[in-house]
């Protein structure tokens, strides 16, 4: 079978979490650009549908709903439209992800007096773990009861980060495990479920221009100019430059593979040299 044939969804079936926006809508328009029918889900259930009409008027199959990932009940009911509308579930990305505020470190070179681990609110660790590796647990369990039901095998991708791999003191401190809970989540599930053929991977960006946290990589240009001197590459990247590795995963381009996990991160994961 050739290379590119390998790459096809035109047909299936997507369901994408956290996809009004950032990473989650550039693997929503990849799943239409590629022929695939994709619901795209989200907490912002107006920007879900917004950027769903927006995709039905230049001509792909997009449908959207409300979300919220640590909804367990409504995670149900969402998935199970979504096979109503498209008649099965082929891909799903488990995507969904937040940051609830400041790592340890001020880029302006001095401690945050509120994120230290004995300072930082105990309900920012609650709120991103409940979101960040509960949700994609949430996520991962509909898709997969869909997928063995129906037999026919599927690919689910979770967007962990390369902060599962390294630590970022800028970074949000619950980010960090719960990242890293995302990527070992991955390689067990990848275990468990590959006698039914479905496949989980791992997606680990490094910084993208996308609204996490605000928005402040687009709103702050020292921010943005301080992340671009940390990367190998010399720079954070923009969101298009996900989609290939998101049909790579999604596709039967990566039929024998399951458990793995690819960084995306200019290099940053591979150390520091400025
Ligand atoms: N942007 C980066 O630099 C970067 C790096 C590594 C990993 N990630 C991961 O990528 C994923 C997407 O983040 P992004 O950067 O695109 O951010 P983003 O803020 O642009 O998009 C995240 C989307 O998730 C939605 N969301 C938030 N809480 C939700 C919930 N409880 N239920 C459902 N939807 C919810 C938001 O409304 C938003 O539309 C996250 O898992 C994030 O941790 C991002």
């Amino acid at each position: 079978m050739k290379a590119l044939e390998q790459f096809d969804i035109s047909g299936r079936s997507a369901l994408v979490t956290g996809a009004a926006s950032g990473l989650g809508l550039a693997y929503a328009e990849t799943m239409a650009e590629a022929g695939a029918k994709v619901t795209l889900t989200d907490i912002d259930a107006e920007g879900a549908e917004r950027e769903a009409v927006r995709l039905r008027e230049l001509g792909y199959e997009a449908r959207s709903a409300r979300l919220d990932v640590r909804n367990r009940e409504e995670s149900r009911a969402v998935f199970e439209a979504h096979v109503d509308a498209y008649g099965g579930l082929d891909i799903a990305f488990a995507n969904a992800g937040i940051d609830t505020g400041p790592g340890f470190w001020n880029p302006g070179g001095y401690r945050n007096p509120d994120g230290q681990v004995d300072t930082l609110d105990p309900a920012r660790w609650d709120r991103s773990l409940s979101v960040n590796l509960t949700g994609m647990f949430n996520t991962i369990r509909e898709a997969v009861r869909i997928m063995k039901a129906a037999g026919c095998g599927g690919s689910i991708i979770a967007t962990s980060s390369n902060a599962a791999m390294i630590c970022e003191a800028i970074v949000d401190l619950p980010y960090m495990p719960a990242k890293a809970g995302v990527a070992h989540l991955v390689r067990h599930l990848a275990l468990e479920l590959a006698e039914f053929r479905i496949r989980v991977n791992a997606i680990a960006p490094g910084p993208f221009v996308t609204n996490i946290g605000g928005g402040a990589l687009k709103r702050d240009p020292a921010l943005r100019a301080k992340w671009d001197s940390q990367v190998p590459l010399g720079r954070v990247a923009e969101t298009y430059q996900i989609k290939p590795l998101a049909l790579y995963l999604a596709s039967d381009a990566s039929s024998y593979m399951t458990g793995s996990q690819l960084l995306i991160d200019g290099g940053m994961a591979q150390g520091r040299f400025r």
